[in-house]
């Protein structure tokens, strides 16, 4: 009887020990250290102690030199109107911020469980500028420079890890809105193995001060997830504004403002012989695409006679994809789909992708090119033949006036409402 008295006390005595973290009924407000002393534990106690039914709040800045590990969390409110800003420190960051099993991603924060509601305004700062400047070896002889070691194909390194600010991991039932970020080292948010996960009203913007350009600032990024949302959002960076990575299946994107950035793109898949990428049922409406390298964008790896490769050869499909009111401004290639991406051409003629394109349509796709391609706003070119390819209400132009479409191996030619040319033998790697 005592004894589980004794024990009825524990968490009290707990949170006793955590007077930095005030926990009021199902409210755990984490009160700041201050000084730059790292809030991280803190934070953490906090959501241990709120995992279930409760609302974890962060009003005011905090820094954090911690890896935050928030697991197994049901029914759980984020009000977070404060800013939580992540250390500099890239002698911690690197060897400890979470790894996981794609393309080298870490991150600062890993937020997993079910039926999750962050919101309240905040800020999720994440310090990119010191990486982007990290000069060289010399500064940190365990860590390699970041020019020779961005990754392969958009990864990162393990050797120079760049953190992601916020993955929503292994999740499920998932509600991320109006939340700022800045400066990521890396992609912006990750959303790995999870399903029903939705953001909105999300501010990103990745710009880097000094003349060191970021690095794959991408704004979202997909993988092995489904049901996914993102909407209303204004994402201003230098890469993918969002990327659609191996088995994402049933998104909608709407009403996003993308300045800077390299399209909304499918891909790259097909890298590795011997897996299999699906990208399906893939729903994008409304978007408006400023300065941008590409616009609406599809890019699947050629096939390899190596059975170990990894630069294509994979296997999968790329199925039911719609752009819809799409309108572009200073993009390079408002319409971009390549089937030999990053493949050499003799290769991709000899051995075409594995990895079946089909059902894309494109509605609306409107605006003006840069100029940089040339007359070219529309350039499509399939290894093997993708079927089901439509396009109506295309109303594209390059400054010139004119407006040149490259077309190859697409069986539908005549669904696509404007007037193909072949495009010239090249290797495409954009
Ligand atoms: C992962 O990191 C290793 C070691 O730093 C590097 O060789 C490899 O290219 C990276 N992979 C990707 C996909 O970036
Ligand atoms: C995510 O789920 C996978 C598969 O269940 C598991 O192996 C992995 O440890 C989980 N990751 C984290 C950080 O919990
Ligand atoms: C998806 O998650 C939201 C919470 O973010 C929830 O309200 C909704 O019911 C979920 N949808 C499904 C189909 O479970
Ligand atoms: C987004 O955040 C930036 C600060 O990084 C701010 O200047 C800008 O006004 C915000 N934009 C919107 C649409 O809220
Ligand atoms: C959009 O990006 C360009 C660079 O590509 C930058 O000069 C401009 O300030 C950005 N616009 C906004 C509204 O942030
Ligand atoms: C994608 O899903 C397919 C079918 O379930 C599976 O065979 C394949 O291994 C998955 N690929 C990845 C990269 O998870
Ligand atoms: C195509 O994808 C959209 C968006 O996810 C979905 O609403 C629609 O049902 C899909 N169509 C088919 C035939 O699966
Ligand atoms: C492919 O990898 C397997 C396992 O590592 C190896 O046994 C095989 O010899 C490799 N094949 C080629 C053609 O490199
Ligand atoms: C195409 O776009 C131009 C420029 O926005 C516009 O003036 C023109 O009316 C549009 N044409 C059609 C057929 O919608
Ligand atoms: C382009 O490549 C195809 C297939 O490899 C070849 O048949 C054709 O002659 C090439 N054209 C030019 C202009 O090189």
């Amino acid at each position: 009887m005592r004894f589980s008295a004794l024990l009825a006390f524990l968490p009290v005595v707990i949170a006793a020990s955590s007077p930095n973290v005030k926990v009021q009924g199902n409210r755990c407000t984490v009160v700041p250290l201050g000084g730059g002393q790292d809030d991280g534990p803190n934070i953490l106690s906090a959501f241990a102690q709120c995992a279930s039914g409760g609302t974890v709040v962060l009003d005011k800045y905090y820094v954090v030199n911690t890896v935050l590990v928030t697991t197994g969390l049901k029914d759980v409110g984020i009000e977070l109107s404060g800013t939580v800003q992540y250390t500099p420190n890239i002698a911690y960051w690197s060897p400890n911020s979470l790894f996981m099993s794609f393309q080298n991603a870490t991150t600062y924060w890993f937020l997993s469980g079910d039926n999750i509601h962050l919101y309240g305004g905040g800020t999720l700062d994440a310090n990119g500028q010191v990486w982007w400047d990290y000069p060289n070896k010399a500064r940190l002889s365990s860590l390699e420079c970041i020019k020779c070691t961005v990754g392969t194909a958009g990864g990162s390194s393990r050797t120079f890890a760049r953190p992601v600010p916020l993955t929503v991991g292994n999740a499920s039932n998932v509600l991320i809105e109006e939340l700022t970020e800045i400066g990521s080292p890396f992609w912006n948010n990750f959303v790995y193995q999870s399903t029903n996960v939705t953001y909105r009203k999300m501010n990103i913007s990745t710009t880097s001060y000094s003349s060191n350009p970021t690095a794959n600032s991408d704004g979202w990024d997909i993988y092995r997830s489904s049901y996914i949302t993102i909407e209303d959002s204004t994402i201003n960076n230098d890469d993918d504004c969002v990327s659609f990575k191996p088995n994402t299946t049933n998104v909608v994107i709407s009403n996003l403002y993308c300045n800077g950035s390299h399209g909304i793109s499918v891909g790259s898949l097909g890298q590795y012989a011997g897996e299999t990428d699906i990208v399906a049922n893939v729903y994008v409406n409304g978007i408006s695409m400023n300065n941008a390298q590409n616009g609406a964008r599809i890019k699947v790896f050629g096939g390899s006679p190596d059975p170990n490769s990894s630069a294509g050869g994979g296997t999968g499909y790329v199925q039911n994809i719609t752009f819809e009111n799409f309108y572009v401004n200073n993009v390079d290639y408002p319409i971009y789909l390549n089937q030999c991406y990053d493949t050499d051409a003799d290769i991709c003629a000899e051995y075409p992708s594995k990895l079946t394109i089909s059902d894309v349509h494109y509605i609306n796709v409107h605006g003006m090119s840069s100029g940089n391609e040339g007359d070219v706003v529309v350039d499509l070119e399939c290894s093997s033949e993708c079927y089901d390819i439509t396009a109506t209400g295309t109303n594209l132009t390059s400054p010139s006036g004119t407006a040149v479409y490259y077309c190859e191996n697409i069986a539908t030619e005549s669904e696509l409402d404007f007037t193909c040319t072949m495009p010239p033998n090249t290797t495409s790697s954009s």
